[in-house]
C-alpha cells in the first residue's frame, strides 16, 4: 500500500476583512497517498487556492494541523519549512508569479540553482523541459514579451523541473488551449508514474474526470469524489 504523503485534520481557515470574520475552511480532515493524481475543484471563492497555500506551507492556518510525511508542519521551524519548500512541496500559482527580470529558461532554472545545483546540468534540463511545453523557441524572451498561456506553460516547466515528492498545481491549464492541456496533463500522469503526488485545482470538468479521484470543496467542506479508480 502507498504511503500517506499528507494528512490534514481539523483544518480551518478564516481570514478577518473589514472586522468581519470570513469562514474559507471550515473542518478539513483528509489524507492523500503517494502517487495520487487529484483534482481539486469547487466553485471559484470556494477556497481551492487558500488551501493550496497552506499545504505549501506559505500560509498558517487558523486551528487545526497539516502532516507532510508524517511530520506536523505546526512544529517545525522556518528553517525546516524552506528546506521542505525547496525540495519536497512545489506550488503552480494561479497568477504565474514569474520573476520579471529574469528570462523565460532563467526562471525555469531558478529552483535548481536555489539548490545549488550545477549551472550548464541545471541549463540543459530546463531547455529540455522547456520544449516540453513547447517553448523552445522562447528561452531568452522576458515574462513581459510573453502571451498568459506562454506565461502559465514557464510556470509549468519552473514547477515541474524540481521533481518534488508534491506538486501543488493552482488552475495549471487555465489560460491554455485544449492541446495544451492535454499535453500538461499527460505530462501529469508520467510524474505519477514516478511516484510524485500532484494536487490540482481547476474548473476544467474533462481534466478533473481523468484524475484517481476529486476532492471538491464546498461551503468550506471537502468531500471525495471518487473516479476512475
Ligand atoms: N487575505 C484574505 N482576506 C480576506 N478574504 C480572503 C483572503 N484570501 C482569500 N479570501 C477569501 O477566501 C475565499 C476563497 O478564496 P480562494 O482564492 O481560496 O478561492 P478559489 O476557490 O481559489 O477561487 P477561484 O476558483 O476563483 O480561484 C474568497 O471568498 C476570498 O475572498
Ligand atoms: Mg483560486
Amino acid at each position: 500500500m502507498n504511503k500517506t504523503i499528507l494528512n490534514i485534520k481539523n483544518l480551518k481557515k478564516f481570514f478577518f476583512h473589514q472586522n468581519e470574520k470570513v469562514e474559507v475552511l471550515k473542518n478539513l480532515n483528509f489524507s492523500i497517498k503517494k502517487g495520487d493524481l487529484i483534482a481539486l475543484t469547487g466553485p471559484s471563492g470556494s477556497g481551492k487556492s487558500t488551501l493550496l497555500h497552506l499545504i505549501a506551507l506559505m500560509e498558517k492556518p487558523s486551528s487545526g494541523k497539516i502532516f507532510f510525511l508524517e511530520k506536523n508542519t505546526n512544529d517545525i521551524n522556518e528553517n525546516e519549512i524552506n528546506k521542505i519548500r525547496k525540495f519536497n512541496i512545489s506550488l503552480i500559482f494561479q497568477n504565474n508569479n514569474l520573476i520579471s527580470d529574469l528570462n523565460v529558461i532563467e526562471n525555469v532554472m531558478l529552483p535548481l540553482l536555489i539548490r545549488q545545483e550545477n549551472y550548464k546540468k541545471s541549463y540543459e534540463k530546463s531547455k529540455k523541459i522547456l520544449s516540453l511545453v513547447n517553448l523552445s523557441k522562447r528561452l531568452k524572451f522576458y515574462p513581459s514579451d510573453l502571451s498568459g498561456g506562454e506565461q502559465q506553460r514557464v510556470a509549468i516547466a519552473r514547477s515541474l523541473i524540481a521533481e518534488t515528492d508534491l506538486i501543488l498545481a493552482d488552475e495549471p491549464t487555465g489560460n491554455l488551449d485544449y492541446q495544451t492541456s492535454k499535453e500538461i496533463f499527460n505530462y501529469f500522469i508520467k510524474l505519477k508514474k514516478m511516484k510524485k503526488t500532484i494536487l490540482f485545482a481547476t474548473h476544467n470538468r474533462e481534466l478533473a474526470n481523468k484524475a484517481d479521484y476529486k476532492l471538491s470543496i464546498s461551503n468550506g467542506n471537502i468531500k471525495r469524489i471518487n473516479g476512475k479508480k
